[in-house]
């Protein structure tokens, strides 16, 4: 998007994808703009329609149907940035890891990585086999133009990591360490693969025409601030690194990170997502005012009465404090019984929001 080209007559319309934009690269925006984690997904019926004839992984691999539900739901919710619909996992199989989801039970990788031997077999060459999510990212540009920003994602080389060593999601990441404490060449050798077939696959998306990459470091806050900086953030950065030499910001997300903020923003992201933990102002002086930030209501606050809701809502929007490079979202992902008309009040709450009135 040329954001040096929005002059359209006498008054600058900011448009809604380029108020995204413009949040990540901290410039001044009429209004702060908003999306939510999670946004397309089991607790929207038009997702649950599709979801009877597919399963997720079909969904993710056919550019047209992913290209609907990513649609679907950002005009449904009204937000000003639409999330590419695929999954975290999906680099795991053209590196040779065949993994399903089980109802219930997540996500299930079937030869889990856990020795040297396992990690000299992945693959780094067949990342061209993700080509569909770019495919997808394509539809989706071309139905939106500049009307939204456009999110690509993929998942960063710790949480992956963690993924694969694992073979699912866990409580202790006892494996995981394992290999991180106990072998640490094997260790460094699978996060050097995880970037090159993620710098690949983020470079497909933004030339399908991703305004901004989303990595995801969810489970980064299972590491201490030691372990963090010895073992996941050097490859968190080259990552982000490559990605911005692309030519687009990066948004970098974990949850329970409230102790690693400093060190996640030394990756040089433009934007650091911040979890409902501590209040936004604390998170954001932690990341440093030379950053944006993203976040960050708690997901459950969505179940509650709306005085509630509005009261949160309004606490984020005062810690912002009208300071550029706050986009507002989730502090994580919308969870499945999510009354919908929840999430749309939130999106009218910070359309309306203005700071005189709330300093009152
Ligand atoms: O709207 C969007 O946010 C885009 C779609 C999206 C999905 N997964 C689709 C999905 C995104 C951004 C992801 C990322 C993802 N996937 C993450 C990082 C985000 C986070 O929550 O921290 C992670 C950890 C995964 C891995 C994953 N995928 C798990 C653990 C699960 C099972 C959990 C559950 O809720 O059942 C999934 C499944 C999944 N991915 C669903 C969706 C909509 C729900 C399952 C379904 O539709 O069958």
């Amino acid at each position: 998007m040329d954001l040096n080209n929005q002059n359209s007559g006498a008054a600058e319309t900011i448009l809604d994808g380029s108020r995204f934009v413009r949040a990540c690269l901290r410039k001044p925006v009429d209004r702060t703009p908003v999306w939510f984690l999670r946004q397309a997904g089991r607790y929207m019926q038009e997702y649950r329609e599709v979801r009877k004839h597919h399963t997720l992984v079909e969904i993710c691999k056919d550019p047209k149907l992913a290209a609907e539900v990513t649609i679907t739901a950002a005009e449904k919710l009204g937000v000003d940035a639409a999330i590419i619909f695929a999954d975290l996992l999906l680099p795991l199989e053209p590196m040779g890891l065949d993994f399903e989801f089980q109802a219930g039970e997540g996500p299930v990788v079937h030869h889990p990585v856990r020795t040297a031997e396992d990690v000299r077999a992945l693959r780094i060459d067949r990342a061209s086999e993700l080509g569909y999510v770019a495919r997808a990212i394509e539809k989706v540009a071309a139905h939106f133009r500049d009307r939204l920003g456009i999110i690509g994602f993929c998942g960063a080389p710790y949480t992956l990591a963690s993924y694969m060593i694992e073979g699912g999601g866990s409580r202790n990441y006892i494996e995981t360490k394992k290999l991180m404490y106990g072998n640490s060449t094997a260790w460094g050798s699978l996060l050097d693969k995880l970037v090159v077939v993620l710098t690949e696959y983020c470079s497909q998306q933004v030339q399908a025409g991703a305004d901004v990459i989303q990595i995801f470091d969810s489970w980064v806050g299972s590491l201490s601030l030691s372990d963090y900086r010895a073992y996941a953030f050097e490859a968190s950065k080259r990552l982000v690194r490559a990605v911005q030499a692309m030519g687009v910001p990066v948004i970098y997300f974990g949850v329970e990170t409230a102790g690693l903020l400093d060190q996640m923003a030394q990756t040089g992201a433009d934007v650091i997502g911040l979890d409902w933990r501590q209040p936004l102002d604390e998170g954001w002086r932690a990341v440093g005012h030379g950053r944006a930030v993203q976040g960050n209501l708690d997901p459950i606050t969505l179940f509650a009465p709306p005085d509630v809701l509005e009261q949160r809502v309004k606490e984020i929007l005062r810690a912002a404090n009208g300071r550029p490079g706050h986009i507002f979202n989730l502090g994580h992902g919308i969870v499945p019984q999510t009354p919908v008309e929840n999430v749309q009040a939130v999106v009218r709450m910070v359309r309306e929001f203005r700071l005189e009135d709330a300093r009152g």
